[in-house]
């Protein structure tokens, strides 16, 4: 058994709360949100310098790449403790074990279904599962002693079998023991009496530290959690913007500056370092392709934006009056530099830096060609069509497999609308026309005609970045084809440019996981909901 520089003490840390970051594994199984590798490694590097306990770096029997990012990301950790997600079987365990090996301070994660739907699925009977449970947790334990166990779907398994099959899985060495609300179904009060009552009545609890991980289906993931921290829970568990499958996970920025500003109520402390909170979560809007919603707690654009005659003039006076946290404490700094076509690269490079991108001179020489583009043809640029730009940076990857080269569409009152596009493909350039009704239906027809596929368009909106009538437009695109999804989102001032760009991107990524899942992998792609 490896031993590793394991967590601090529950005992010696009462007034501690560990954040354990999941976006990796659960935020990335949101339908869509997949990243990849070298995304997953830069996101890692920020957790770990933002000061996140433990990083769940992902699920390493999922697929060829999940184990890769995980390997590589326990390499690569500085601080944060590195876990990967195991079900309850050796096979599950021994590839999590090779993933996490790496890190100085490696974790693994066993879990179970344990409600009576759950224990269904492997048509376990609750001793056969007890069994299990007391073996898996054993052999994770025989390589490691950092060993995290999870009862999914814990809020709604008897009370009786939870609390039995948490004693035996601390007596099998678990050192934390969390407790999963996997549909969002619990309440604050409930959530808080749960772990009160699993703490004071399990033998061998108060050993081990108790950690909550709850989604967000009714809206209460957050109050959730805190309860839980009320309760006696030590351990969080959370993701970037409340990335997750469904209505998210619990996000971490709300918990942290809830601790933060209510510390008056809430005495419990955590190691974040909040003012990184706003890059980073820029950046995992743009890498998983999930945008947070304007009104978004903490991170949303309007979230420090007062617009009201009243709120300005009061915030003018002091802003105390309508504000309770600053808008530097998470990062957030305004800067006065306007942007245009006489802007130059130190001045581009110094307003990347305030919306937190940091980047290579040979990275700001292609942005700042793209800027002088777009500033070609706006009056002004604004923090939201810099960001706009960056996506598209980071979108259109150099390996791409489609790329637009050249796009004319003709439209007017009569139909049919065409599209004189040229695409490359594997490097090679293809140029069509088609026609379609309406020159989107024209252009997304030419791309089928380059490269045919059958995909299901699932979603097709636009919004403006900004105002007027030189404003960017970004497209937001989700396809489907046999249960994968993919979204693809572009920026340009030029709408139907920027809905080619967003369904080849989308298609580029959708190429992606179709590789990621292909026959000829060793281990087939499997979802932590199968559970065997
Ligand atoms: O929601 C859930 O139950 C999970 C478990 C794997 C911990 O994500
Ligand atoms: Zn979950």
């Amino acid at each position: 058994m490896t031993k590793t520089d394991t967590d601090r003490s529950p005992k010696a840390n009462k007034d501690h709360v560990l954040i354990f970051d999941t976006t990796l594994r659960d935020g990335e199984q949101s339908p869509g949100a997949t990243m990849s590798f070298e995304e997953k490694l830069e996101i890692a590097g920020l957790l770990d310098e933002m000061g996140v306990d433990i990083i769940e770096a992902g699920f390493p029997i999922a697929s060829e790449g999940d184990f890769a990012a995980v390997s590589a990301i326990a390499k690569q950790a500085k601080s944060a403790v590195i876990c990967g997600l195991a079900r309850a079987n050796f096979k599950d365990i021994d590839r999590c074990w090779e993933a996490v090996k790496h890190a100085r301070r490696p974790r693994i994660h066993t879990f179970i279904g344990t409600s009576p739907l759950h224990r269904a699925i492997p048509n376990l009977t609750r001793d056969e599962m007890a069994e299990r449970i007391h073996e898996t947790v054993t052999h994770a334990r025989n390589y490691c002693d950092n060993v995290q166990w999870s009862p999914m779907d814990a809020t709604r398994t008897e009370w009786d079998y939870l609390a039995r099959t948490v004693e035996i899985a601390i007596k099998a060495g678990a050192t934390t023991i969390n407790i999963p609300d996997t549909v969002g179904y619990t309440a604050p009060r409930e959530s808080a009496d749960l772990i009160r009552r699993l703490i004071a009545e399990v033998p061998g609890a108060d050993q081990v530290i108790f950690a909550t991980h709850c989604h967000n289906d009714l809206g209460m993931a957050t109050a959730n959690s805190l309860a839980a921290v009320e309760g006696g829970a030590r351990q969080v568990e959370c993701t970037i913007n409340g990335l997750g499958e469904r209505a998210g996970n619990t996000a971490l920025e709300e918990v942290v500056m809830a601790l933060k500003v209510r510390h008056d109520i809430m005495p419990w402390s955590t190691r974040i370092d909040t003012t990184k909170i706003m890059n980073i979560s820029r950046r995992v809007a743009t890498v998983s392709g999930f945008n947070v919603q304007y009104n978004k707690a903490i991170v949303g654009k309007n979230a420090f934006a007062h617009e009201s005659g009243i709120h300005q003039d009061g915030m003018l006076k002091n802003a105390e009056t309508f504000e309770i946290m600053r808008p530097e404490d998470v990062g957030l700094s305004e800067t006065n530099i306007v942007m245009g076509k006489h802007s130059g690269r130190a001045a581009l490079r110094s307003k990347l830096n305030n919306l937190g991108f940091d980047l290579a001179d040979n990275q700001l020489n292609d942005v700042f060609v793209r800027f002088k583009a777009l500033a070609d043809r706006k009056k002004e640029v604004f923090d939201d069509d810099l960001m706009a730009l960056m996506r598209d940076s980071a979108v259109e990857q150099a390996n791409d497999r489609l790329q637009v080269k050249f796009l004319r569409v003709i439209c007017g009152t009569e139909a049919p609308q065409s599209a004189d596009l040229t695409m490359s493909v594997d490097g090679v350039d293809r140029q069509v026309t088609a026609t379609g009704d309406g020159p989107v239906d024209a252009v997304f027809n030419a791309v089928k005609k380059i490269f045919p596929h059958e995909v299901d368009l699932q979603l097709y909106q636009v919004h403006a970045v900004t105002e007027g009538t030189d404003a960017q437009a970004t497209v937001s695109v989700r396809v489907e084809e046999d249960g994968k999804i993919a979204t693809g989102e572009a920026a340009d001032t030029d709408t139907v440019v920027a809905s080619a760009k967003a369904y080849v991107t989308a298609l580029n990524r959708l190429l992606v996981r179709r590789e990621k899942s292909a026959p000829n992998s060793d281990v087939k792609s499997v979802s932590y909901r199968d559970v065997g």
